[in-house]
């Protein structure tokens, strides 16, 4: 943001751009050098999502991950902490696990060429060799590790270490306490999309940062969603808010279609509904909560929604959802979870095709910049947070 708050074009009664803003240059989305400039000053320094901790359930579980060029395993050690190691042999650097996911036959991490063998740990543990037993000093040679933290069940890693990009609660959105109500860690995955979208990342999150596109691009949700069929995503964002304040109906406030009660075909509810939730949040049908650069989650009543983005390079862009469920709802055979994945991943469709088209058209030579709308004050912010990412000190 602006380091003066009354330069600040977002700063207003209403939320709203105030002054006209251009876009991020059109080769920030598709220029290697920076593609690799901004894995450097944000993938590998910020809070990166990477899975749901039930998706190693027992010791000597591992699963691999790429994050922009950088190969990383998490693993359950014996005692049941993650671990997050570079995937990397310390002797000439091959690839430890070569597998996406699985269980390791022992307590070690054996590498596949020349069988060095790490503890789960990390400390390097055996050395196959003719020569001197201990020309490596011990102590020496552990493997890389990488920060590891475990927010309600959600698996992070930071490639900066610990110390990177400050505390972990700063890589929210939200205040996340205000989520207490819901039972996320115990949640189970009922369902698991991976998909490659032809775009830079910053497309997707700035598509997901405007509602401008949604009364054309998502006709099924701008209709579940009254608000969004008028191109906006808050009550705030109506510059004649306050006329409608204390209003009931949700193309003012917000919320779903009377009637409904969660995103799903038809708006009903799938059942077995988080118990613990107040009325308001009940009322509300959905939460945002977002964690740049690669994750964000979505709180209905009785499901939750969650969405990993990974760079694979500056033109290609991993989406990986998980729709997850309290356990009696997948224990109940009366209950079709595809209600609702059905319908998110169809407005997860939708907005995918829009990235790709606006990855294709960033191409034309003359189109150096584009310009931002009143409405897209968050595709603003999440510019200059970019912005600010890239200027911070290495
Ligand atoms: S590269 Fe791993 S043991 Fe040689
Ligand atoms: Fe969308």
């Amino acid at each position: 943001m602006s380091a003066d708050p009354s330069d600040d074009p977002t700063a207003g009664g209403f939320n709203a751009l105030r002054r006209l803003e251009r876009t991020l240059p059109s080769e920030w989305y598709f220029d290697a050098a920076q593609y690799r400039r901004e894995l450097e000053a944000i993938w590998y320094r910020e809070w990166v999502y990477l899975c749901r901790a039930e998706t190693l359930p027992e010791p000597r579980s591992f699963r691999t991950f790429t994050v922009g060029t950088q190969p990383v395993v998490l693993v359950r050690d014996e005692q049941g902490e993650l671990r997050a190691f570079y995937n990397t042999c310390r002797h000439r650097g091959a690839t430890l696990c070569a597998a996406a996911e699985g269980r390791l036959p022992a307590n070690a991490i054996t590498c596949p060429y020349h069988a060095w063998s790490y503890r789960l740990t990390g400390e390097l543990a055996r050395v196959p060799t003719h020569g001197r037993r201990h020309f490596l000093p011990e102590g020496e040679a552990s493997l890389y590790p990488v920060a590891v933290h475990v927010w309600r069940g959600f698996v992070y890693v930071n490639l900066g270490g610990a110390a990177g990009a400050g505390a972990f609660d700063d890589h929210f959105n939200a205040n996340t306490a205000q989520f207490a109500n819901w039972p996320l860690e115990g949640l189970v995955i009922g369902r698991q999309l991976t998909q490659r979208l032809a775009c830079n990342w910053k497309v997707f999150w700035e598509n997901y940062n405007e509602c401008l596109h949604c009364p054309g691009v998502h006709p099924n949700l701008s209709s579940l969603v009254p608000i969004y069929r008028r191109g906006i995503m808050e009550e705030r964002d109506d510059p004649a808010w306050e006329a409608h304040a204390g209003s009931d109906d949700p193309a003012h406030r917000g919320g779903l279609r009377p009637g409904a009660a969660t995103w799903s075909v038809d708006g009903r509810s799938l059942g077995h509904e988080f118990a613990g939730l107040s009325d308001a949040e009940r009322r509300a049908g959905y939460y945002f909560m977002t964690s740049l650069p690669s994750h964000y989650v979505v709180l209905h009543v009785d499901h939750v929604r969650s969405t990993r983005l990974l760079p694979l390079g500056p033109e290609l862009t991993e989406l990986s959802v998980e729709w997850l469920f309290p356990r009696e709802t997948l224990a109940d055979p009366t209950v079709d979870i595809g209600r609702a994945c059905d319908f998110s991943a169809e407005v997860l469709a939708e907005d995918g095709a829009v990235c790709e088209l606006t990855q294709r058209g960033l191409h034309a030579r003359p189109h150096e910049r584009g310009y931002l709308m009143p409405e897209e004050y968050d595709v603003y912010r999440f510019q200059q947070w970019v912005r600010a990412a890239l200027a911070r000190p290495a």
